[in-house]
């Protein structure tokens, strides 16, 4: 990249059009799946009150304490770009009195969401999510098809070597028994943590089962698993999904370490994770938050859903060399002796254009070898030469550029000639 007066700010991206072919097709792929699985989009802000994250996603979470993009606006409002879309989707929810929809209410959302994170490959500072949420019932079936959504998602992208981590985090019935006795057990392992984990203990002991330091690791191996701790009721919960999972043949891995980032799940708690894309392999996570609309002030509803990284699966195509659509180049250039054919050429492509033909029109006085040149690099299917004998018989001399071939046929028959020819 040159170095220039200004620069990306760290942790961003230029999406370049090289790369929109990328984009575009896992676009497509997204909308097809939320059609299928019968999903409307919601659309929120990209900015809320602060405080609508810090009760959704939680006080003692890294997110809230180290990574949003809070602000004071100019009315002196506390401000925060969002740094997921859960919270949002569940405030729009509650305002616009979705409860009284048919239930579940399942709507789907994308866009560019904002963590102050250590930038590093597949981790940036914005980036982009496909999120998914299916609100309003506690049935395990809602779970498997969330999980299965994104499963259809990586499937129909072609994706191969994924991983489904699956676990269950229990619900305020049987977590905080889980949870004693977690500490109990930590207590007496205390000399051997990290200082995150000396914190954790008091602040937030389930994420003292997903530390990434080496020395908490043997104590992690020994903890007690919160699925052998859960009520009846989560136990039912976890059972019911794992039966859906196995009898369509969904492969996963139960994963007693994965307890997730953002405080407000409980029971079912999933991710997919990749391999070839860095540190940063999970390309999606999600699961169930039964207690987030009460908390947020609406009645209790149990809820399930999960948010995909764009970026990290456009970096998985790109490494997989997944065939996507290309951008298509220009169907027609038109080579002009000069402004006379220029002229000509604008009104033969109005039409073309109205009938949805892409073209081109070759500029500034240049050689018909440059402009020749030019619609080569820019892959045009045919070339039309104008020049004074074209212009004095309303003709064109049109060639296609892939066989060789080339005729004199009148202008006005252009778009029938394509049409036949093909685009
Ligand atoms: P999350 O696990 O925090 O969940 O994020 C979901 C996905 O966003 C991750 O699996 C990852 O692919 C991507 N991601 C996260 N951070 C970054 C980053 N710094 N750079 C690039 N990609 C990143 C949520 O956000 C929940 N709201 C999901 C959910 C929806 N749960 C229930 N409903």
């Amino acid at each position: 990249m040159a170095k220039t007066a200004f620069q990306l700010p760290k942790g961003t991206r230029d999406i370049l059009p090289e790369e929109q072919p990328y984009w575009a097709h896992l676009n497509a792929v997204i909308r097809e799946i939320t059609d299928v699985y019968q999903y409307a989009r919601l659309d929120v802000p990209v900015f809320e009150e602060t405080a609508l994250f810090q009760r959704g996603v939680g006080e003692a979470t890294d997110i809230v304490e180290k990574e949003m993009y809070t602000f004071t606006d100019k009315g002196q409002n506390s401000i925060t770009l969002r740094p997921e879309f859960t919270a949002g989707v569940i405030r729009s929810y509650i305002q616009n009195g979705m409860s009284s929809l048919p239930t579940p209410v399942k709507v789907w959302s994308t866009g560019p969401v904002f963590r102050y994170e250590r930038p590093q490959s597949g981790r940036f500072r914005q980036f982009h999510q496909f999120n998914a949420e299916a609100i309003g019932d506690k049935d395990p079936v809602l779970d498997f098809e969330i999980m299965d959504m994104a499963f259809r998602l990586y499937q129909r992208l072609g994706f191969q070597k994924l991983s489904f981590q699956l676990n269950s985090i229990g619900c305020p019935e049987c977590r905080p028994v889980y949870l004693g006795r977690l500490v109990d057990y930590y207590r007496g392992h205390t000399a051997q943590l990290c200082e995150d984990c000396k914190k954790r203990l008091d602040k937030n002991p389930l994420r003292l089962l997903d530390c990434k330091q080496d020395m908490c690791q043997p104590v992690i191996a020994g903890a007690p698993p919160i699925v052998q701790h859960l009520c009846d009721e989560c136990n039912r919960h976890f059972k019911a999904l794992c039966l859906y999972l196995d009898s369509l043949n969904r492969p996963y891995t139960l994963n007693h370490r994965l307890v997730r980032g953002l405080d407000y799940y409980t029971k079912t708690v999933f991710e997919v994770w990749a391999e070839g894309i860095g540190s940063q392999n999970a390309v999606c996570g999600g699961g169930r938050y039964d207690g987030l609309i009460e908390l947020l002030g609406g009645q209790p509803t149990p809820s399930v859903g999960f948010a995909a990284g764009l970026e990290r699966i456009v970096m998985m195509m790109q490494q997989q060399q997944i065939p996507v659509p290309g951008l298509p180049g220009p169907v027609i250039y038109f080579a002009c002796q000069h402004q006379e054919a220029q002229k000509q050429a604008l009104i033969y492509l109005s039409g073309l254009r109205d009938s949805g033909i892409a073209g081109l029109v070759g500029l500034g006085g240049r050689s018909f070898k440059a402009q020749f040149r030019e619609a080569n690099r820019r892959q045009a299917r045919y070339v039309v030469t104008l020049g004074d004998t074209e212009l004095g018989s309303s003709s064109v001399l049109i060639k296609h550029m892939e066989t060789g071939d080339q005729e004199t046929i009148q202008g006005d028959q252009l778009i029938r000639y394509i049409t036949e020819h093909g685009r």
